[in-house]
């Protein structure tokens, strides 16, 4: 398998396919090798975002449930505490985190989501609240390009959404974060760091993504239109890269170097890709 993902990023389908139909037989109760020879042979588009239905079903099994529990439990804490008046989500989905953890003193809800079906999703899941509700169908790196001087949240939230940004992207909408808020909160997954697209990343991928199949089962919806697109993406140059993914300490230290004077991690949930945390960054 290692092997097949080493083949994808030289863009050699043919070997992949070859390497991954004889790990399907070499190892017949392995989820991985059966769904990527799936995945590869139907030569896909690799675009999850499009439409909600991949992401929802993922976010909504597994050991999602937990994670976004603990999500949840960390970031009211937080908003309990600060009684946010303003709040700008960057990368929303379908609005299921900013849904659960808007308190009622929210005046302004601003949310960035690329994905016009999934932005759709969470303003209407917070239609007749409190607050002001403004959507914005564009990247994180548009949105914030596209700001007055005296645009500013009291709180900045992203959750699993800055890790689609390519590195160049990354360092610049964190700099511009800095003068746009009071407080920083990202959730992120803490992913070793090895070298990308080579033997140590696919021994890695190879093992976690096994775990990962195994939380779907059955479901091909999450496995053909989630799991394999964002798995093959981040090995093959000539497809889209979702995932973007980093340490905890690497984020520590491009927040720092963004400007943000203070920078802590809270663990959140032990995951089966890697654990995750909650980055706060204040100025
Ligand atoms: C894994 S989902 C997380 C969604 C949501 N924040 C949550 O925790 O349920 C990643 C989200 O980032 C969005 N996204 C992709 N590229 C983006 C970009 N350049 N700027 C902002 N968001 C982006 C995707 O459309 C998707 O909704």
């Amino acid at each position: 398998m290692v092997d097949a993902l080493l083949a994808v990023a030289a863009s050699d389908r043919a070997a992949a396919v070859e390497a991954v139909a004889a790990a399907a037989v070499a190892a017949p109760g392995d989820r991985l090798p059966a769904a990527l020879l799936r995945y590869l042979r139907a030569d896909a588009d690799g675009d999850v975002y499009r439409s909600p239905d991949a992401l929802t079903r993922f976010i909504d099994g597994g050991s999602n449930r937990a994670l976004y529990a603990a999500l949840h439990t960390a970031l009211r804490a937080r908003y309990e505490q600060m009684a946010p008046g303003s709040l700008l989500d960057l990368g929303c989905g379908d609005g299921r985190v900013v849904v659960a953890v808007a308190g009622s003193g929210l005046r302004r809800i601003d949310l960035v989501e690329p994905s016009a079906a999934l932005l759709d999703l969470a303003v209407a899941a917070l239609a007749g609240g409190p607050a002001v509700v403004a959507g914005h169908a564009v990247t994180a790196a548009a949105f914030l390009a596209g700001l007055g001087a005296d645009d500013h949240w009291d709180v900045v939230q992203s959750t699993f959404a800055l890790h689609t940004l390519a590195a160049a992207d990354r360092a610049a909408v964190l700099r511009a974060l800095v003068a746009r808020a009071d407080r920083v909160l990202i959730a992120e997954f803490d992913v070793p760091s090895f070298d990308d697209r080579r033997d140590e990343h696919a021994a890695y991928a190879v093992d976690r993504y096994e775990q990962g199949l195994r939380e779907y089962d059955g479901d091909e919806v999450v496995a053909q239109g989630f799991l394999m697109p964002v798995l093959v993406g981040q090995f093959d140059p000539g497809t889209v890269r979702h995932t973007h993914e980093q340490s905890a300490a690497t984020w520590v230290d491009e927040l720092r170097d963004a400007g943000f004077g203070t920078v802590t991690v809270h663990p959140l949930y032990p995951y089966w890709w890697a654990d995750a945390v909650l980055l706060e960054a204040t100025r």
